[in-house]
């Protein structure tokens, strides 16, 4: 992504209540997003997924990009029935941040 890395890292902090990445990053209210940026979705390891993500992801949905940026403008209008409980990145420049932010995990 064009965004920044370092201003994402502070945009993270509003994932932080339910994801970590990292080193030894665990699964919390939310998945660990550790190489989240171009992985299938659903894939994580030990935590249990809605059942519109599981079928979202049984549909080969990808998280590149373009549909993740759409995913974390408003999770509920991108995936109707997800559990994540988020209302969404108001701002453009939040969202490619914290994408750029994510690629580095
Ligand atoms: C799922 C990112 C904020 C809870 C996901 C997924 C991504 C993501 C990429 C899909 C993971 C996968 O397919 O393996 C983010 C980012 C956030 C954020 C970047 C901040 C901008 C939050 C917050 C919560 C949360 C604040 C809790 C209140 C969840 C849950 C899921 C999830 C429960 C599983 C959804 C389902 O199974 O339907 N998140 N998230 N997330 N997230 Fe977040």
């Amino acid at each position: 992504a064009d965004g920044d890395a370092a201003k994402g890292e502070k945009v993270f902090n509003k994932c932080k209540a339910c994801h970590a990445v990292g080193e030894g990053a665990a699964n919390k209210v939310g998945p660990q997003l550790n190489g989240i940026v171009g992985a299938p979705a659903g894939q994580v390891d030990g935590f249990k997924y809605s059942d519109a993500l599981t079928e979202a992801a049984a549909g080969g949905l990808v998280w590149d990009e373009e549909n993740l940026a759409a995913f974390l403008a408003k999770p509920k209008d991108f995936m109707k029935g997800t559990k994540m409980t988020f209302a969404g990145l108001r701002k453009e420049d939040e969202i490619e941040n914290v994408i750029s932010y994510l690629q580095g995990f």
